[in-house]
């Protein structure tokens, strides 16, 4: 396992869960067999993040374009996603996690909705470590949810636009209670953000991994961990600044005098 520092632990990590599709079909299984471990993947996870001491773990779990996917899917997807919440509470409850949600969650069935809200209101009084889960999410809806809210606030005359600052603004995020990622994972080999978290990623710090959901481990969580670690985050400064070792300089192009 990873050496870890533990005074550098980010505070917030992120996760594109991707790639259960790829992991079922390499084994000749059915797609939601692929959900299937993955659940088992985000319950470890869950449990690898409290130890490490992370404080914020958010899991993008369906997003706004995932409803384009084959009804039997989508629905599969849910069905899980209501086993998970159904089994899972007690142990967010045992182990002082508390849940809350990013995305249009009025538009997942009814049954998922009843189970997201009896679980999140069992967790309300945790502080300690928070499980966010992106359901429905989409940045693009997000920034639409923001602007209605923001400018019914403007009609209604309680705030100014002309004095309109990024705080003010960000309160009308669905992530108004969170920190900022300091750390986004994704799994699968893709490197693209597919509309996760836009916003908030401006000075995240990105690790893309090449195995599929399903076979992240707490090993490859800590080596994400140690990855991030390795990092200086610089928000606009130089490295000297800091005050720490300046970052390597990239390579100068070929053919040019070193
Ligand atoms: C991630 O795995 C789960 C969701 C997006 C809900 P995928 O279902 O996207 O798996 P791949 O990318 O097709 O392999
Ligand atoms: C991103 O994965 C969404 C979630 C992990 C929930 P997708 O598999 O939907 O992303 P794309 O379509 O490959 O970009
Ligand atoms: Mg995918």
């Amino acid at each position: 396992m990873a050496d870890l520092d533990p005074a550098r632990i980010p505070h917030h990590v992120a996760i594109i869960m991707d790639g259960n599709g790829r992991w079922a079909k390499q084994r000749g299984l059915p797609r939601i067999e692929g959900h299937r471990r993955g659940v088992e993947t985000v319950r470890r996870t869950i449990e690898t993040a409290r130890e490490l001491g992370i404080r914020y773990l958010t899991l993008y779990a369906f997003s706004v374009e995932n409803w384009r996917r084959p009804e039997e899917e989508v629905g599969g997807l849910m069905n899980l996603l209501e086993y998970f919440l159904k089994r899972e509470t007690s142990t967010l409850i045992k182990n002082k996690v508390r849940l809350l949600t990013i995305g249009r969650t009025a538009d997942l069935p009814a049954g998922v909705r009843r189970r997201l809200e009896q679980t999140i209101e069992a967790t309300a009084g945790f502080t300690e470590h928070t499980l966010v889960l992106a359901l429905n999410y989409g940045s693009r809806t997000e920034v639409l949810d923001a602007v209605q809210a923001y400018s019914a606030a403007v009609a209604a005359g309680e705030v100014d636009p002309a004095k309109l600052t990024w705080e003010d603004f960000a309160r009308h995020l669905y992530t108004r209670d969170l920190p900022d990622p300091d750390l986004i994972i994704r799994t699968s080999g893709e490197t693209r953000v597919s509309n996760f978290l836009l916003l908030q990623a401006a000075y995240a710090e990105f690790v893309f991994l090449s195995l599929y959901w399903p076979d992240f481990s707490k090993d490859a969580f800590h080596q994400a961990i140690a990855d991030y670690q390795g990092r200086q985050r610089r928000f606009g400064r130089t490295g000297d600044q800091l005050g720490q070792a300046s970052p390597q300089p990239p390579p100068l192009p070929a053919g040019s005098a070193s």
